[in-house]
């Protein structure tokens, strides 16, 4: 074999850095894998930016379909975007026999049965790295490195933005607006950050994981989503005092019969190492019955950090072709036969800790008033604090829980809403390691 040849759909910032690693590695890349890689065309609609580099002659051009089309090139790289055109270019590669990268967690997490079934009945490669986590190599630690292991659970941060405006809300005590401000200043958030800050873009990567490491369809609409719009600085201070901190998590843990798969804000004490992860960072432990708890860490998005990832796809696949060996790893991990009809628990079924911080008048027989209720549906309080002290305005009231059952906390929840001392709703964040589940109440 002489080279393969690779096709970039899309020229922005990923596909950008992928056309200058393939080109500035070129030697290094071809050390290791034994062939060359050709940048043979990257197609743009864009022609006029300036992307800091030279293509030679012929390769930049506009339109992206005839890149697919073209039957001299092996690879498509897909650096669109969204899930229109992108996955129109997809299916048309996989079902031309080419072998397709990825980076759209989007389009896999809504239309990956539709697009695992055009690659594997066409006995191509789909490699999807970048998709979740940036450069960290999830998908080939679990599609790979694990093998040997049933995956017990994974806690990740898997989005940047998020992680930047939750670590700024942490260090300087501004509030969520003035932090997402500075996000888009930086450029770690897009102008409508919706899909980040709300938590769909972890679900999207929490989906995917999910399938390979329990054998299971890729199931968005199950995953329970909620985003750090909410959450305020004094929320993040009260979890200091506490020992927490707070960060965006996917969860997912393998209860048997069934999944927990959900993405929200979550206190985790200060001495889970996923606290230390800050910044636009990403990080994500993973635990298996053999290898115990292992953790990735990096950057999850950003021009080579991803550029590096999808990448080490590229020459992944390429050197499937140099044996001859397409799909010799299952593209979601396990055998299309072995694949199970697991169930994502239902949210209102999970069992963890609370912190829920009422806005509560500060008058006596108040706090009985709120135990009484979480009393009666059986929760049990771990410890209580009120800050600040007799007035005719509310106060914070926290109570941190033992492990309660979601769904009796949120019945509680509306039952102590009823009380003519609560004002405004309360807030209540799950946490995740709480310091032992000590029955001790503290009263503070
Ligand atoms: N928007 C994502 C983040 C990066 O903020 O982490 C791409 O998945």
């Amino acid at each position: 074999m002489k080279g393969v040849r690779v096709g970039i759909c899309g020229c922005g910032t990923v596909g950008t850095g992928v056309a200058r690693l393939l080109t500035e590695n070129r030697e290094l890349i071809e050390s290791r894998l034994g062939v060359r890689l050709i940048l043979a065309k990257v197609a743009d609609i864009d022609t006029e930016t300036d992307r800091g580099m030279r293509f030679e002659s012929g390769v930049f051009v506009s339109d992206a379909r005839a890149v697919v089309e073209d039957p001299q090139i092996d690879i498509i790289v897909e650096m669109i975007g969204g899930k229109g055109f992108a996955k129109e270019l997809i299916l048309n590669a996989l079902n031309r026999g080419k072998h397709v990268v990825t980076a759209n967690k989007a389009l896999l997490a809504d239309f990956g049965d539709e697009i695992f079934a055009a690659a594997s009945g066409k006995g191509v490669d789909l490699a999807y790295e970048a998709s979740v986590g940036g450069c960290m190599p999830i998908i080939k630690t679990l599609r790979e490195s694990l093998v040997g292991n049933r995956i017990r659970s994974m806690t990740g941060i898997l989005n940047g933005t998020c992680n930047y405006i939750l670590s700024r809300i942490t260090e300087a005590g501004v509030d969520f607006q003035t932090a997402l401000a500075e996000a888009q200043r930086c450029g770690y958030a897009e102008a409508d950050p919706t899909l980040d800050v709300e938590g769909f873009d972890t679900a999207h990567k929490l989906a995917i994981i999910n399938a390979l490491a329990y054998g299971m369809r890729i199931n968005l609409p199950d995953i329970y989503v909620e985003g750090i719009s909410k959450i305020t600085p004094l929320d993040i201070a009260l979890a200091r005092e506490f020992g927490y901190t707070i960060k965006l998590l996917a969860i997912s843990k393998d209860r048997g019969d069934s999944v927990e798969a959900r993405v929200h804000p979550t206190m985790i004490t200060l001495s889970n190492p996923l606290s230390n992860v800050s910044a636009n960072l990403n990080a994500i432990t993973v635990a298996g019955d053999a290898v115990g708890d292992m953790m990735l860490y990096g950057f999850g998005a950003g021009m080579m950090p991803t550029a590096s990832a999808v990448v080490g796809d590229i020459v992944d696949i390429a050197r499937n072709m140099v044996s001859n060996s397409a799909g010799r790893v299952p593209l979601l991990a396990y055998q299309e036969k072995s694949l199970r009809p697991l169930p994502v628990m239902p949210m209102d079924q999970i069992v963890t800790n609370y912190y829920i911080r009422f806005a509560a008048l500060d008058r006596p027989g108040v706090l009985s008033k709120i135990s009484g209720i979480l009393g009666d549906l059986s929760i049990s309080i771990k410890s209580v604090h009120q800050k600040g002290r007799r007035s005719e305005t509310a106060v914070p009231v926290v109570m941190l829980t033992h492990t309660a059952k979601e769904a009796d906390v949120k019945s509680a929840i509306s039952r102590i809403c009823e009380l003519d001392i609560i004002r405004d709703a309360p807030t209540l964040i799950r946490m995740e390691d709480a310091n032992g589940d000590d029955p001790d109440m503290d009263i503070s």
